[in-house]
C-alpha cells in the first residue's frame, strides 16, 4: 500500500513509524530527520495543500493521513477526498471543531454535552461585561488556531484585562482572537479520549494524561505538551462508559443531523470533575504528545484501522489493545521554550535503543556538517511501553538521560504520583 502522511512533529514520526512495514511504502510531507529511514520525505509543508494535492492527483496513494490541524482548517481532505483517495481526516467544515471554539462550545450544547458555561466576546466591552457576569475563576480562550497559545488562566480580573487588551488592543494573536471565550473554570482531572471514527462506528483508543505545563508539578506556562502516559489506571471503566453515552455518542449523532460525514479522529480533552466528566474542547486530529504514548499500546495493524476509517468500515475492525502494556512519552524540549527556545544545539543519539523504545524526532534538522541540529522548540519525545506503567515511566527516563543535548530540559514527573 502507498501511504501519503502529512506533517512533520513526533506525532507523524510515530504514526510513519507503527505504519511502517515491508509491504507499504509511505511517503511524508515534509517529514524530519527522524522519519528518513522509514519514508521518502516530500518537499511541502503541511500548509502547502495545492502542492500535495497536485503530488496525490499524479501518484495516487492509497491511503492518506493528515497529523496536524492546519491542512484540515484549509481543505486538504476535501481536495484529497475529491481525488477519491481515501483519507483519515475530517473535511475543513469538520475541522470547525478544533478551528473555532465558539463553534464547538455551539454544537455541544445543542447536542446537550457536559462542558463549561461560555460566552462569546468580539469586543473588549463585552468581554469585560462576560467576566462580570461568570466569576472567577474563568478561562479566556482565543477562537481560533493559535498553535497552543490561545488559552490563558488569569489569577484577578487585572491579569484577565491586560490578556483581554493584548488580544483585542494589541492582538498578539491576529485574527485568533478576532472572537474570544469567556469560560467559567472548573476542577477536576484532565485526560484526553481519543477515538476513531467514520462517521457512524466509534473505536476508542487508550485514555492518555497530556502534562501541559513546562516544569514538575503544573508549574510554568502552558505549552504544548511536555509528556504523556497511558492508559490512565484511575479512568475507570464506568467512567469511560459515561464519556461514550454522554460525549461521543450525542456528538457524532448532531455531526450526522448536520449531514457532516466525519472520517478521521475525534479528540476530547476532558475534565473529570465531582460531578462527571466535562468537555473543555475537540480536537480533530491525534494529540501530541498523546499519540507517540497510545500507538505502541495497539495490536490491531495501525494501517488497517486507517484504512477503515477512512472508507467506512470500521465496524469490522476492532481494536485491540497488546495485552498489559502501558506507556510513557517523554517530551525533552529547548531552553528557553515555549517563548525563546535555544536552536542549533548539537543532539546525539544513542546508537543502539534499548527494546521496546522508541525516539520519536520533532524539532530536529540535519545540518550541512551531518550533525543532528535542534529546530524548534520541542525537540523529540522519549518513549517506553513496559507491562507496567512503573517500569514504562523508568525505561523512559533512562532513555531521555542517555540523550545528550546542550540547553535543553524535560519534566521529571511524567506518570508519577497517580
Ligand atoms: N497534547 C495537546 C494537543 O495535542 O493538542
Amino acid at each position: 500500500m502507498k501511504i501519503l502522511i502529512i506533517g512533520q512533529g513526533a506525532r507523524e514520526h510515530a504514526i510513519a513509524h507503527f505504519l511502517s512495514h515491508p509491504h507499504h511504502s509511505l511517503y511524508i510531507a515534509p517529514g524530519n530527520p527522524g522519519t528518513e529511514s522509514i519514508a521518502t520525505s516530500l518537499p511541502y509543508n503541511p500548509d502547502q495543500i495545492d502542492s500535495i494535492t497536485t503530488w496525490a492527483a499524479q501518484h495516487r496513494p492509497d491511503l492518506a493521513v493528515i497529523g496536524p490541524e492546519l491542512p484540515l482548517s484549509l481543505g486538504l481532505a476535501d481536495r484529497l477526498r475529491a481525488l477519491n483517495i481515501p483519507t483519515v481526516g475530517p473535511d475543513q467544515s469538520a475541522a470547525r471543531l478544533e478551528t473555532s471554539k465558539t463553534y464547538c462550545k455551539e454544537l455541544l450544547t445543542q447536542a446537550h454535552i457536559p462542558t463549561p458555561p461560555a460566552i462569546p466576546c468580539t469586543d473588549l466591552h463585552s468581554a469585560r461585561s462576560a467576566i462580570r457576569q461568570l466569576n472567577a475563576p474563568y478561562v479566556i480562550k482565543a477562537d481560533g488556531l493559535a498553535a497552543g497559545k490561545g488559552v490563558f488562566l488569569p489569577k484577578d480580573n487585572q491579569e484577565s484585562d491586560s490578556i483581554l487588551d493584548a488580544l483585542f488592543n494589541q492582538r498578539i494573536l491576529g485574527s485568533a482572537a478576532d472572537k474570544v471565550l469567556i469560560e467559567k473554570r472548573i476542577e477536576g482531572r484532565e485526560i484526553s479520549i481519543i477515538a476513531l471514527t467514520d462517521g457512524t462506528t466509534l473505536r476508542y483508543l487508550p485514555p492518555a494524561q497530556d502534562y501541559k505545563r513546562l516544569y514538575d508539578h503544573h508549574l510554568g506556562p502552558n505549552t504544548g505538551g511536555m509528556g504523556a502516559y497511558a492508559p490512565a489506571p484511575w479512568l475507570t471503566p464506568s467512567i469511560l462508559e459515561t464519556i461514550h453515552h454522554t460525549i461521543f455518542t450525542p456528538l457524532l449523532q448532531t455531526l450526522q443531523h448536520r449531514s457532516i460525514s466525519y472520517r478521521g479522529i475525534l479528540y476530547a480533552g476532558l475534565m473529570i470533575t465531582d460531578q462527571g466528566p466535562q468537555v473543555l474542547e475537540f480536537n480533530v486530529r491525534l494529540g501530541d504528545p498523546e499519540t507517540q504514548a497510545i500507538l505502541p499500546l495497539i495490536a490491531t495493524p495501525l494501517d488497517e484501522l486507517f484504512h477503515a476509517t477512512a472508507n467506512a468500515a470500521l465496524n469490522q475492525i476492532p481494536l485491540r489493545l497488546h495485552p498489559a502494556r502501558a506507556s510513557t512519552a517523554i517530551v525533552i524540549a529547548a531552553e528557553g521554550y515555549p517563548h525563546q527556545p535555544t536552536l542549533h544545539t548539537p543532539i546525539t543519539l544513542p546508537t543502539v535503543l534499548p527494546p521496546s523504545t522508541a525516539i520519536f524526532h520533532a524539532g530536529t534538522r540535519r545540518h550541512p556538517d551531518g550533525t543532528l541540529r535542534v529546530a524548534a522548540g520541542r525537540i523529540l519525545t522519549a518513549t517506553a511501553w513496559a507491562q507496567s506503567l512503573r517500569e514504562a515511566r523508568e525505561t523512559a527516563y533512562a532513555l531521555a538521560r542517555s540523550i545528550q543535548i546542550p540547553k535543553s530540559h524535560y519534566r521529571k514527573d511524567i506518570a508519577q504520583n497517580l
